[in-house]
Protein backbone atom coordinates (compact mmCIF):
# COMPACT_ATOMS: atom_id res chain seq x y z
CA UNK A 1 0.00 0.00 0.00
CA UNK A 2 3.03 2.54 0.75
CA UNK A 3 4.59 1.77 -2.87
CA UNK A 4 0.90 2.21 -4.10
CA UNK A 5 1.20 6.18 -2.29
CA UNK A 6 4.78 6.83 -3.24
CA UNK A 7 4.31 6.20 -6.76
CA UNK A 8 0.88 7.94 -6.75
CA UNK A 9 2.42 11.06 -4.64
CA UNK A 10 5.73 10.56 -6.90
CA UNK A 11 7.70 10.76 -2.81
CA UNK A 12 10.27 8.66 -1.21
CA UNK A 13 10.00 6.72 1.68
CA UNK A 14 10.80 8.96 4.27
CA UNK A 15 8.62 12.11 2.39
CA UNK A 16 5.65 9.56 2.53
CA UNK A 17 6.38 9.53 6.44
CA UNK A 18 6.56 12.91 6.75
CA UNK A 19 2.96 13.04 4.64
CA UNK A 20 1.02 10.54 6.83
CA UNK A 21 2.68 12.51 10.41
CA UNK A 22 1.57 15.76 8.41
CA UNK A 23 -2.00 14.16 8.19
CA UNK A 24 -2.36 12.48 11.73
CA UNK A 25 -1.26 15.51 13.42
CA UNK A 26 -2.87 17.94 11.38
CA UNK A 27 -5.91 15.67 12.00
CA UNK A 28 -5.92 15.38 15.28
CA UNK A 29 -4.86 19.15 15.52
CA UNK A 30 -8.07 19.74 13.74
CA UNK A 31 -10.58 17.56 15.97
CA UNK A 32 -9.19 18.84 18.66
CA UNK A 33 -9.79 22.68 17.84
CA UNK A 34 -12.88 22.06 16.92
CA UNK A 35 -14.31 20.58 19.93
CA UNK A 36 -12.54 23.83 21.98
CA UNK A 37 -14.47 25.87 19.75
CA UNK A 38 -17.88 24.53 20.44
CA UNK A 39 -16.96 24.28 24.30
CA UNK A 40 -16.44 27.73 24.16
CA UNK A 41 -18.82 28.52 22.92
CA UNK A 42 -21.18 26.78 25.51
CA UNK A 43 -22.96 24.33 23.40
CA UNK A 44 -24.28 21.66 24.33
CA UNK A 45 -23.89 18.15 22.84
CA UNK A 46 -26.36 17.90 20.24
CA UNK A 47 -27.29 16.83 16.45
CA UNK A 48 -26.33 20.60 15.73
CA UNK A 49 -23.40 20.41 17.28
CA UNK A 50 -22.41 17.24 15.39
CA UNK A 51 -23.44 19.30 12.34
CA UNK A 52 -21.72 22.58 13.41
CA UNK A 53 -18.66 20.02 14.35
CA UNK A 54 -18.55 18.64 10.74
CA UNK A 55 -18.74 22.35 9.28
CA UNK A 56 -16.14 23.94 11.41
CA UNK A 57 -13.40 20.42 10.99
CA UNK A 58 -13.98 21.19 7.17
CA UNK A 59 -12.46 24.61 7.58
CA UNK A 60 -10.06 24.05 9.67
CA UNK A 61 -8.60 20.99 8.45
CA UNK A 62 -6.97 22.67 5.55
CA UNK A 63 -5.28 25.32 7.53
CA UNK A 64 -4.41 22.78 10.18
CA UNK A 65 -2.50 20.80 7.86
CA UNK A 66 -0.70 23.50 6.10
CA UNK A 67 0.09 24.28 9.40
CA UNK A 68 1.83 21.32 10.34
CA UNK A 69 3.64 20.45 6.88
CA UNK A 70 5.76 23.61 7.42
CA UNK A 71 7.84 22.22 10.53
CA UNK A 72 7.93 18.72 8.54
CA UNK A 73 9.09 20.61 5.38
CA UNK A 74 5.62 19.07 3.24
CA UNK A 75 4.32 22.70 2.32
CA UNK A 76 4.46 22.29 -1.31
CA UNK A 77 3.06 18.75 -1.42
CA UNK A 78 -0.01 19.90 0.59
CA UNK A 79 -0.52 23.06 -1.50
CA UNK A 80 -0.48 20.95 -4.27
CA UNK A 81 -3.04 18.33 -2.85
CA UNK A 82 -5.66 21.20 -1.62
CA UNK A 83 -5.18 22.20 -4.52
CA UNK A 84 -5.96 19.40 -6.36
CA UNK A 85 -8.87 18.74 -3.81
CA UNK A 86 -10.29 22.50 -4.78
CA UNK A 87 -10.45 21.65 -8.34
CA UNK A 88 -12.32 18.41 -8.01
CA UNK A 89 -15.11 20.48 -5.80
CA UNK A 90 -15.05 23.03 -8.46
CA UNK A 91 -13.14 26.07 -6.01
CA UNK A 92 -10.15 26.38 -7.76
CA UNK A 93 -10.35 27.03 -11.56
CA UNK A 94 -9.12 24.08 -13.63
CA UNK A 95 -6.80 26.36 -15.60
CA UNK A 96 -4.43 26.73 -12.73
CA UNK A 97 -3.13 24.10 -13.53
CA UNK A 98 -1.54 25.31 -16.90
CA UNK A 99 2.24 25.52 -17.54
CA UNK A 100 3.10 28.56 -15.63
CA UNK A 101 4.88 31.97 -17.47
CA UNK A 102 8.11 32.89 -16.04
CA UNK A 103 5.85 35.49 -14.39
CA UNK A 104 3.41 34.13 -12.87
CA UNK A 105 6.21 31.72 -11.43
CA UNK A 106 8.26 34.40 -9.89
CA UNK A 107 4.81 35.57 -7.89
CA UNK A 108 4.35 32.46 -7.12
CA UNK A 109 7.94 32.12 -5.91
CA UNK A 110 7.75 35.46 -3.78
CA UNK A 111 4.74 34.92 -2.42
CA UNK A 112 6.17 31.49 -0.99
CA UNK A 113 5.30 31.25 2.67
CA UNK A 114 9.10 29.17 2.49
CA UNK A 115 11.83 31.79 1.94
CA UNK A 116 13.50 28.52 0.67
CA UNK A 117 12.05 28.93 -2.47
CA UNK A 118 13.58 32.52 -3.51
CA UNK A 119 13.75 32.38 -7.76
CA UNK A 120 12.83 29.20 -9.37
CA UNK A 121 15.46 27.14 -10.83
CA UNK A 122 15.75 27.22 -14.18
CA UNK A 123 16.69 23.83 -15.76
CA UNK A 124 17.39 22.64 -19.39
CA UNK A 125 16.86 19.45 -20.31
CA UNK A 126 19.04 17.59 -23.17
CA UNK A 127 17.11 14.69 -24.96
CA UNK A 128 17.82 13.32 -28.70
CA UNK A 129 15.00 11.11 -29.06
CA UNK A 130 11.15 10.13 -28.20
CA UNK A 131 11.64 12.45 -24.96
CA UNK A 132 9.18 10.02 -22.67
CA UNK A 133 11.68 11.37 -19.69
CA UNK A 134 11.69 15.00 -20.88
CA UNK A 135 7.70 14.34 -20.42
CA UNK A 136 7.75 13.38 -17.28
CA UNK A 137 10.10 15.52 -15.67
CA UNK A 138 8.21 18.36 -17.55
CA UNK A 139 4.72 16.97 -15.90
CA UNK A 140 6.59 16.53 -12.68
CA UNK A 141 7.22 19.93 -12.33
CA UNK A 142 4.71 21.85 -13.52
CA UNK A 143 3.34 23.13 -10.26
CA UNK A 144 6.18 23.36 -8.25
CA UNK A 145 7.09 27.46 -8.09
CA UNK A 146 10.82 26.51 -7.35
CA UNK A 147 11.54 24.73 -10.53
CA UNK A 148 11.30 25.58 -14.23
CA UNK A 149 11.86 23.28 -17.10
CA UNK A 150 12.81 26.28 -19.20
CA UNK A 151 14.86 24.76 -21.88
CA UNK A 152 14.69 21.71 -24.37
CA UNK A 153 17.78 21.27 -26.29
CA UNK A 154 18.29 18.78 -28.71
CA UNK A 155 20.67 17.63 -31.73
CA UNK A 156 17.99 15.65 -34.10
CA UNK A 157 15.57 18.07 -35.60
CA UNK A 158 13.48 14.49 -35.80
CA UNK A 159 13.32 13.81 -32.25
CA UNK A 160 9.80 13.44 -30.47
CA UNK A 161 11.03 15.51 -27.83
CA UNK A 162 10.49 18.25 -30.48
CA UNK A 163 7.06 17.67 -30.19
CA UNK A 164 7.08 18.24 -26.22
CA UNK A 165 8.53 21.24 -26.32
CA UNK A 166 6.11 23.25 -28.12
CA UNK A 167 2.99 20.75 -27.11
CA UNK A 168 4.37 22.09 -23.51
CA UNK A 169 4.99 25.80 -24.83
CA UNK A 170 8.58 25.44 -23.92
CA UNK A 171 11.11 26.95 -26.22
CA UNK A 172 13.45 24.04 -28.11
CA UNK A 173 17.22 25.18 -29.06
CA UNK A 174 18.42 22.53 -32.11
CA UNK A 175 21.79 22.45 -31.90
CA UNK A 176 24.92 22.00 -34.27
CA UNK A 177 27.95 19.98 -34.04
CA UNK A 178 30.26 22.30 -34.87
CA UNK A 179 29.10 24.81 -32.76
CA UNK A 180 28.90 22.36 -29.63
CA UNK A 181 31.88 20.92 -29.76
CA UNK A 182 34.10 23.22 -31.67
CA UNK A 183 32.49 26.39 -30.73
CA UNK A 184 30.70 28.00 -27.15
CA UNK A 185 29.24 25.13 -26.88
CA UNK A 186 25.88 27.45 -27.37
CA UNK A 187 26.99 28.72 -23.67
CA UNK A 188 26.03 31.73 -24.55
CA UNK A 189 22.38 30.79 -25.48
CA UNK A 190 21.92 28.62 -22.34
CA UNK A 191 23.10 31.91 -20.64
CA UNK A 192 20.63 33.62 -22.01
CA UNK A 193 17.62 31.38 -21.23
CA UNK A 194 19.41 31.76 -17.76
CA UNK A 195 19.67 27.64 -16.99
CA UNK A 196 21.06 26.98 -13.93
CA UNK A 197 21.09 23.19 -14.16
CA UNK A 198 21.30 20.82 -16.92
CA UNK A 199 19.78 17.15 -16.74
CA UNK A 200 20.35 15.12 -19.66
CA UNK A 201 17.20 12.28 -20.93
CA UNK A 202 18.48 10.46 -23.54
CA UNK A 203 20.60 12.53 -24.96
CA UNK A 204 23.36 11.23 -27.26
CA UNK A 205 26.19 13.29 -27.91
CA UNK A 206 28.83 13.66 -25.53
CA UNK A 207 29.15 16.99 -23.28
CA UNK A 208 32.13 18.88 -24.18
CA UNK A 209 34.41 19.95 -21.40
CA UNK A 210 33.51 23.49 -21.63
CA UNK A 211 30.11 23.32 -21.04
CA UNK A 212 31.32 20.31 -17.86
CA UNK A 213 33.31 23.55 -16.88
CA UNK A 214 30.53 26.16 -16.74
CA UNK A 215 27.93 23.98 -15.10
CA UNK A 216 30.64 22.29 -12.70
CA UNK A 217 28.55 19.85 -11.00
CA UNK A 218 25.45 21.16 -12.31
CA UNK A 219 24.58 18.41 -15.10
CA UNK A 220 22.88 14.93 -14.25
CA UNK A 221 22.39 11.99 -16.80
CA UNK A 222 20.44 8.80 -16.47
CA UNK A 223 21.71 5.80 -18.18
CA UNK A 224 19.99 3.11 -18.57
CA UNK A 225 21.91 0.27 -17.21
CA UNK A 226 23.64 -0.47 -13.73
CA UNK A 227 26.80 1.53 -14.36
CA UNK A 228 30.15 0.56 -14.62
CA UNK A 229 28.50 -1.88 -16.38
CA UNK A 230 27.24 -1.45 -19.96
CA UNK A 231 28.71 1.97 -20.17
CA UNK A 232 30.52 4.29 -22.70
CA UNK A 233 30.57 5.48 -26.01
CA UNK A 234 28.06 3.45 -28.39
CA UNK A 235 25.94 2.25 -25.49
CA UNK A 236 23.02 3.36 -25.47
CA UNK A 237 19.18 2.15 -26.15
CA UNK A 238 18.59 -1.18 -26.80
CA UNK A 239 21.91 -1.99 -27.48
CA UNK A 240 22.66 -1.85 -23.78
CA UNK A 241 19.71 -4.09 -23.19
CA UNK A 242 20.92 -6.49 -25.88
CA UNK A 243 24.37 -6.57 -24.06
CA UNK A 244 22.76 -6.63 -21.09
CA UNK A 245 20.56 -10.04 -22.12
CA UNK A 246 23.38 -11.24 -23.93
CA UNK A 247 25.56 -11.90 -20.48
CA UNK A 248 22.75 -13.18 -18.76
CA UNK A 249 22.10 -10.81 -16.21
CA UNK A 250 19.35 -11.23 -13.60
CA UNK A 251 19.12 -7.74 -12.48
CA UNK A 252 19.79 -4.39 -14.14
CA UNK A 253 18.16 -1.00 -13.65
CA UNK A 254 19.35 2.75 -13.82
CA UNK A 255 21.78 4.93 -12.92
CA UNK A 256 21.44 8.74 -12.42
CA UNK A 257 25.21 10.13 -12.34
CA UNK A 258 27.20 13.56 -12.47
CA UNK A 259 28.72 14.16 -15.90
CA UNK A 260 32.33 14.53 -16.55
CA UNK A 261 34.72 13.84 -19.12
CA UNK A 262 34.16 10.60 -19.84
CA UNK A 263 30.94 9.02 -21.33
CA UNK A 264 28.66 7.41 -18.19
CA UNK A 265 31.31 7.79 -15.53
CA UNK A 266 30.59 11.04 -12.98
CA UNK A 267 29.84 10.31 -9.39
CA UNK A 268 26.99 7.92 -9.18
CA UNK A 269 23.75 9.92 -7.36
CA UNK A 270 20.95 7.03 -7.68
CA UNK A 271 20.97 3.17 -9.05
CA UNK A 272 17.05 1.58 -8.91
CA UNK A 273 17.32 -1.90 -10.10
CA UNK A 274 14.74 -4.46 -11.62
CA UNK A 275 14.88 -8.12 -12.56
CA UNK A 276 15.96 -9.62 -16.28
CA UNK A 277 13.76 -12.61 -17.22
CA UNK A 278 15.05 -15.39 -19.32
CA UNK A 279 12.21 -14.42 -21.44
CA UNK A 280 12.85 -11.08 -21.69
CA UNK A 281 13.44 -9.34 -25.05
CA UNK A 282 15.50 -6.18 -25.21
CA UNK A 283 12.42 -4.41 -25.67
CA UNK A 284 10.95 -5.80 -22.56
CA UNK A 285 13.51 -5.31 -20.77
CA UNK A 286 13.27 -1.44 -22.15
CA UNK A 287 10.05 -1.36 -21.18
CA UNK A 288 10.72 -2.11 -17.11
CA UNK A 289 13.94 0.33 -16.94
CA UNK A 290 11.78 2.93 -18.85
CA UNK A 291 9.33 2.91 -15.98
CA UNK A 292 11.99 2.83 -13.34
CA UNK A 293 13.76 6.13 -14.85
CA UNK A 294 9.98 7.64 -15.37
CA UNK A 295 9.13 6.81 -11.57
CA UNK A 296 12.64 7.86 -10.07
CA UNK A 297 14.00 11.22 -12.15
CA UNK A 298 12.15 13.51 -11.80
CA UNK A 299 11.67 12.95 -7.98
CA UNK A 300 15.52 12.84 -8.02
CA UNK A 301 15.92 15.98 -9.96
CA UNK A 302 13.55 17.87 -7.49
CA UNK A 303 16.02 16.43 -4.48
CA UNK A 304 19.18 16.99 -6.22
CA UNK A 305 17.75 20.51 -7.25
CA UNK A 306 16.76 21.47 -3.39
CA UNK A 307 19.70 20.21 -2.17
CA UNK A 308 22.02 22.36 -4.54
CA UNK A 309 20.30 25.26 -3.47
CA UNK A 310 20.44 24.25 -0.10
CA UNK A 311 24.56 23.99 -0.39
CA UNK A 312 24.16 27.33 -2.26
CA UNK A 313 22.41 29.08 -0.05
C1 LIG B 1 16.40 6.43 -21.61
O1 LIG B 1 16.32 5.06 -21.47
C2 LIG B 1 17.63 6.97 -20.96
O2 LIG B 1 18.10 6.19 -19.91
C3 LIG B 1 18.64 6.93 -22.06
O3 LIG B 1 17.91 7.25 -23.23
C4 LIG B 1 16.56 6.84 -23.07
C5 LIG B 1 15.70 8.00 -23.45
O4 LIG B 1 14.36 7.65 -23.56
N1 LIG B 1 19.77 7.78 -21.74
P1 LIG B 1 13.25 8.77 -23.79
O5 LIG B 1 13.63 9.54 -25.06
O6 LIG B 1 13.24 9.65 -22.61
O7 LIG B 1 11.98 8.00 -23.96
Amino acid sequence: MFERLQKKWKVNGLQLALIISTFAIGGSLTGYAGRKLLNFLGMEKSALWVILYIILITILWPAAVLLVSIPFGQFRFFIKYLKKIGRRMGLVKKDDRTPMTDDRLETLAAGHPSSVIGHPSRIAVFASGAGSNAQKIIDHFKENPAVNIALIVCNNPAAGVLSIGSKENIPSLLIEKEKFFRGDAYFKELKEYKIDFIVLAGFLWKIPVSLIKEYAGKIINIHPALLPKYGGKGMYGNKVHEAVIAAGDKESGITVHYVDEIYDHGKIILQEKCTVLSTDTPEALAKKIHALEHQHYPVLIEQWIKQKREEHG
